[in-house]
């Protein structure tokens, strides 16, 4: 088979996969344990999200452990259907150990509001979960250090949506290098999971006219929400 059909099979496989996680955990969700045709118990989710913060514990994993204050590692619903994913803890989050309680934060909590919803219904997490100094890049090793605790959090809220906040946090969930400007405004797939790319609430602070196009992005989402 050629390499592009065989992507396409395997962006449906996840697709159909991604589908039938939610209808179990939506069958779950209204108290279902068994499904016709099968005497085994459906079993629970592995771990809880508080199981995987025990598991991260106090991280020394990589070196950005000797400059952070707080771990930030997420907050919300563990049965969120939206994630919002940023980049990594700025000033205030690590001060907080919160995700985006700064003034991107505040925005964000506006883009939620927006589509009738609250910070408390969604999941909020970046990649990585410890600021990096000045707030450079976060860098490879310590991406790849900090990406199994995502997929971990990921596999246990099984959102039917990710919202991919900035270029950083699009471009390490898709593997790719294409400009946040082409990718937002389309879903795509992480692990099953439909991904819709957007600006950054920080980017937005300093280019308000871009606010047009979250708005966009934003309405897509709440269409699929709602699906
Ligand atoms: N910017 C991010 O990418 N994440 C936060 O948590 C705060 C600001
Ligand atoms: N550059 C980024 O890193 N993020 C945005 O959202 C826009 C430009």
């Amino acid at each position: 088979m050629d390499k592009a059909k065989e992507s396409l099979l395997k962006d449906k496989l996840a697709y159909v996969i991604g589908d039938l996680q939610h209808y179990v955990a939506y069958q779950k969700s209204l108290g279902v344990e068994f499904l016709p045709g099968s005497a085994k118990k459906i079993p629970h989710p592995q771990p809880t999200l508080t199981e995987v913060r025990e598991e991260l514990g106090e991280c020394k994993r990589c070196k950005l452990h000797f400059t952070r204050r707080h771990i930030v590692f997420g907050e919300g619903s563990e049965k969120a259907l939206l994630v919002f994913i940023g980049e990594a803890p700025g000033e205030d989050e690590d001060r907080q150990g919160r995700p985006f309680v700064g003034k991107a934060g505040q925005l964000l909590t506006r883009i939620i509001n927006a589509i009738d919803l609250r910070r408390e219904e969604v999941y909020i997490t970046n990649i990585i979960k410890c600021r990096p100094p000045h707030n450079r890049n976060p860098q490879q090793d310590e991406i790849a250090t900090c990406e199994p605790f995502l997929k971990k959090q990921l596999e246990i809220i099984q959102p039917k949506i990710i919202c991919a906040l900035g270029s950083f946090a699009a471009q390490t969930l898709l593997k790719t290098d294409e400009k946040i400007s082409q990718l937002r405004g389309r879903f795509f797939l992480y692990r099953g999971i439909k991904v819709m790319p957007t600006y950054h609430p920080a980017f937005l602070l300093r280019n308000p006219h871009k606010k047009r196009e979250v708005w966009k992005d934003i309405k897509k989402i709440h269409g699929e929400y709602i699906k």
